[in-house]
């Protein structure tokens, strides 16, 4: 697809993108594009043609996305530039949930359902799930898969708890498939892709007023049950609703724990730290969100005008964006940024994000990856079955993941 926009955006020579960095090995051309390019390099799609700016700097990721003129909400328009192969939504549908809320003046509940109060009532039963799935695997003391058998089951179960409702086992790995397949960048067709947002859009249109009424205070109910000045959420709002909830929610959650607990098992010596001094797993959890690369993509923001970023102009329509990987390891920002180091200083890391859009999520995702580093640090004897350059990754999802985490005692 080419665009309106295609002439104003500089692409003679441009990279493609994504980089097909799959695994947990960022691409080379993210810090050579940070050590040589311009603060805003020009790219392209390789699935639609479009032009677009990336930023790896992390003085150029505060100023963008701290800027009112780079806007999220204009990004996911239908017909804007895209590093993507197909428009993330449903056919027919807003596509923007976040919106939707907002203008239902239901932002708080958002808010409100993913805040400190409601996550520390979910995060003993958290850490119980945490313990009890990874007791199971102790008892067996053979090799164990721990994204099959703990940090997936653990997202999962969580997500149903806090985000969805009772969901059934079949739905639960339903929607897992829908998100797989509608959130790649290659590896099927567009028009599957553009199907599993359907099938899922379909699903919640018959069962997301269902699963706001099943019991636990989760997020959905919250949604479902407040007040808005037509009365309540309609259905295909609802629905849209749950989709954010699952896309926003789940393969974020289960991808970070996979990769968060290769960077641990590759880290022993910390693992024994932790293990001696629980008092370090806070900082632990901020490292690893520093440390562990999450999506293989970039965040999206459209310029409402021309915008000036270190002296090149963003004309309005163009669409830059931020890879919070790259920006994570700027030298610039982090010594010596590919340690992994539980003593680190520094300022604030991108894992979540930055400014308006900062993830809702924070608290919800940090409180599973505290309760998944509690686990493995009461176990300091769980070891990575194979070398980590062994290990085996999904390839084309725009949230990493991998097939397998061979781990052993
Ligand atoms: C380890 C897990 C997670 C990570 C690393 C993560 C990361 C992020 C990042 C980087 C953003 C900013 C995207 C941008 O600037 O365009 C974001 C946005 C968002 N996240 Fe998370 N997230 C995680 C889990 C969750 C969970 C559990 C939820 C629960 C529903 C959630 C809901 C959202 C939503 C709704 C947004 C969009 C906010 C907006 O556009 O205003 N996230 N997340």
């Amino acid at each position: 697809m080419t665009t309106a926009h295609e002439s104003a955006a500089p692409a003679s020579g441009a990279l493609t993108y994504p980089f097909h960095d799959w695994s947990q090995q960022l691409s080379p051309h993210y810090t050579r594009l940070r050590e040589t390019g311009p603060a805003a390099c020009p790219v392209v799609s390789e699935y639609t043609g479009d032009r677009l700016w990336l930023v790896t700097r992390y003085a150029t990721a505060v100023q963008v996305l701290e800027d009112p003129r780079f806007s999220s909400a204009a990004a996911m328009a239908p017909g804007c530039p895209r590093q993507e192969p197909v428009e993330l939504r449903a056919p027919g549908t807003r596509g923007n949930a976040i919106a939707l809320l907002k203008e239902a003046g239901l932002r708080a509940v958002l808010a409100d359902g993913l805040g400190p109060r409601a996550v520390r009532r979910h995060q003993e039963w958290i850490r119980e799930r945490a313990d009890v799935l990874m007791r199971a695997l102790l008892e067996r003391r053979d090799t164990v898969d721990l994204a099959r058998e703990f940090a997936l089951p653990l997202a999962r179960q969580s997500a149903s708890r806090t985000l969805l409702g009772q969901l059934g086992p079949d739905e639960e790995e339903q929607l897992t498939r829908w998100a797989d397949l509608g959130l790649r960048f290659c590896g099927v067709t567009a028009r599957q892709q553009t199907a599993a947002f359907a099938d899922m859009h379909r699903f919640f249109l018959a069962h997301a007023r269902r699963l706001a009424g099943t019991p636990g205070e989760h997020l959905l109910k919250a949604v479902s049950e407040a007040p808005t000045e037509s009365g309540r959420l309609g259905d295909e709002d609802l629905a849209e609703v749950a989709e954010l909830l699952v896309v926003a929610g789940y393969p974020t959650s289960s991808g970070f724990l996979c990769g968060a607990l290769i960077t641990l098992l590759e880290h022993p010596e910390a693992v024994t730290a932790l293990n001696r001094d629980p008092a370090l797993i806070p900082a632990a959890v901020e490292e690893l969100l520093r440390h562990t690369p999450l999506a293989t993509g970039s965040a999206k923001r459209r310029a409402t005008e021309d915008v000036q970023v270190d002296g090149e102009t963003i004309r309005a329509g163009e669409v830059v964006m931020v890879s919070m990987e790259a920006v994570n390891h700027d030298p610039e920002a982090f010594e010596d940024p590919d340690a992994f180091l539980l003593g680190r200083r520094g300022p604030a890391h991108f894992g979540f994000g930055r400014g308006l859009h900062f993830c809702p999520g924070n608290r919800l995702a940090r409180c599973l990856i505290d309760a998944m580093v509690r686990t493995v640090s009461r176990n300091p004897g769980l070891r990575l079955a194979v070398q980590p350059e062994e290990i085996r990754w999904h390839e084309g999802l725009f949230f990493r993941r991998p097939l397998s985490i061979p781990a052993s005692w």
